[in-house]
Formats: C-alpha cells, sequence, structure tokens
C-alpha cells in the first residue's frame, strides 16, 4: 500500500507492508502529515478500487480538499472524507474513540475486505478533546487493538516537534508498527520538506533522511538529504 501509494516510495522500502498494520506520522505543523496520507491514499485507492476512510478532527473537511486539489490531486470516490470538526463544537462528553469505531464497524460491514485503509488525522485533535488520563490510555491501547482486528492499513496522525520522542502522551509509539517522521531542514538558506522512517516493523528500509517536494501527482520522494 505505501509502495504504490507514493512516487519514489521505493528509494525507501525495500517491500511493502500488509495489514493489519498501524502507522504514525508524525512532526511540526505544517511539514505536510495531512498531504502525505493524503496522497497515499488518493493514489492507492485510485489504483486498487479499494475502500479507504479519512476521519479529520483537526481541520475541516473543505480545507482538507482544498490542499489536496491545490497538490493536482483528486481525491477518488471510494475515499470517504469524514468531518469531526463540527461534533466537536457541539458534544463536549463525547467518546471520540468510541464513535470512531462505530464508523469503521459501519464501513467494514457495507464493504467488507474492500475496506482497507483508515486515517486518523490526528490523534493529538482527539486528545484536545478529553482528558488524558490512564483510563484514556487504557482506551487508547484498546482502540489500536480494535485497529488490527479491523485488518486496516492505518495511519495516526500525531504533531511533533523537533527533538521530542514518538512516545507523546503515552505508549502509542510503542503500540505502532512504524513510525515516520515528516520536517524541515535548513540548507544553504533555504528550508528542504524531509521524511525519515524510525521505525518500520516487518520492513527493510532506509535510514537516511528523504527530501520530499511536491509533483504533480502530490507528495514525491527525491532522495536522501546529504549534509
Ligand atoms: N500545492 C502545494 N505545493 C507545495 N506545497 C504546498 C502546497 N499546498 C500546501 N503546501 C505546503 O503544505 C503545508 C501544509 O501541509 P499540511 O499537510 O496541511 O501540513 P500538516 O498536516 O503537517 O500541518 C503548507 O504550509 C504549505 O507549505
Ligand atoms: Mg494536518
Amino acid at each position: 500500500m505505501l509502495l504504490g501509494g507514493m512516487q519514489g516510495m521505493e528509494r525507501v522500502l525495500h517491500s511493502d507492508v500488509r495489514a493489519p498494520y498501524v502507522t504514525m506520522v508524525t512532526g511540526p505543523p505544517g511539514s505536510m502529515k495531512s498531504s502525505f496520507c493524503m496522497t497515499l491514499l488518493s493514489n492507492h485507492l485510485t489504483r486498487t478500487g479499494e475502500f479507504g476512510l479519512y476521519c479529520t478532527v483537526e481541520e475541516s473537511a473543505d480545507s482538507l480538499l482544498r490542499g489536496t486539489a491545490s497538490m493536482g490531486l483528486k481525491v477518488p470516490n471510494n475515499l470517504q472524507l469524514t468531518d469531526f470538526t463540527e461534533l466537536r463544537r457541539e458534544n463536549e462528553n463525547m467518546d471520540y474513540l468510541k464513535f470512531t469505531r462505530r464508523m469503521i464497524e459501519h464501513f467494514k460491514q457495507q464493504h467488507g475486505e474492500r475496506f482497507t485503509t483508515f486515517v486518523l488525522d490526528s490523534l493529538g485533535a482527539i486528545y484536545s478533546l478529553t482528558s488524558v488520563d490512564e483510563v484514556m490510555r487504557k482506551k487508547m491501547f484498546g482502540f489500536f487493538d480494535f485497529l488490527r482486528s479491523m485488518n486496516l492499513n492505518v495511519f495516526i496522525i500525531t504533531e511533533r516537534n523537533v527533538g521530542s520522542h514518538a512516545e507523546l502522551q503515552g505508549n502509542e509509539g510503542f503500540l505502532a508498527d512504524a513510525v515516520i517522521n515528516l520536517g524541515m531542514d535548513q540548507r544553504n538558506g533555504k528550508l528542504i520538506r524531509t521524511l525519515q522512517i524510525e521505525k518500520m516493523r516487518h520492513c527493510r528500509h532506509a535510514m537516511e533522511k528523504m527530501a520530499i517536494d511536491v509533483g504533480p501527482g502530490g507528495m514525491v520522494i527525491l532522495g536522501p538529504l546529504f549534509d
């Protein structure tokens, strides 16, 4: 799913991953985490005809679509976008994880094995709506288990600032099969966008930081970044 989803991914991965697989996509604001996931899903779903669900909590679906269109990407019909930003305003005591679970179950019933990919954008936005305590951590553990039981390729977006660990609020870093970090680097007075695999179970992968850019079909991986 990763290899067919982005141009240049073969420079990073030697083999593809197989569901159930949970990948955390981390990086500071503006590092193109949403764009990365939208590129992967749009390309993969267009190519395979599978069904995917993108759940946006942070940014409205409209805004996300505008960004996607600006990269020259066409969102296929088999990519369902669910906007949680409205719910956010209304329900203070809402259990977002439970709600997300129900939604995934619903689409699994509707599409069966054709439903292969799921994005949560973002974990931080869910955390900002609830109190993060032991109970929440246990729930999150259960949620990851549930995602695996649904046999999905999952991408969880989490914000992270330079230098801090992927564990973030709890133990998500350990729960994930893969951690992909997006960022920006200074090179000759210019900011360059980067991607680096920090962890990827079951797969041989490049360890170098890669330069990334936006091409006609969304995000592309250019190659290793040299000092
Ligand atoms: N068409 C485009 N071409 C190149 N870069 C773009 C394009 N559209 C947006 N960007 C860059 O992407 C950034 C936003 O990416 P986004 O995926 O929303 O980041 P994140 O989800 O990590 O906050 C913008 O700040 C801008 O620099
Ligand atoms: Mg985003």
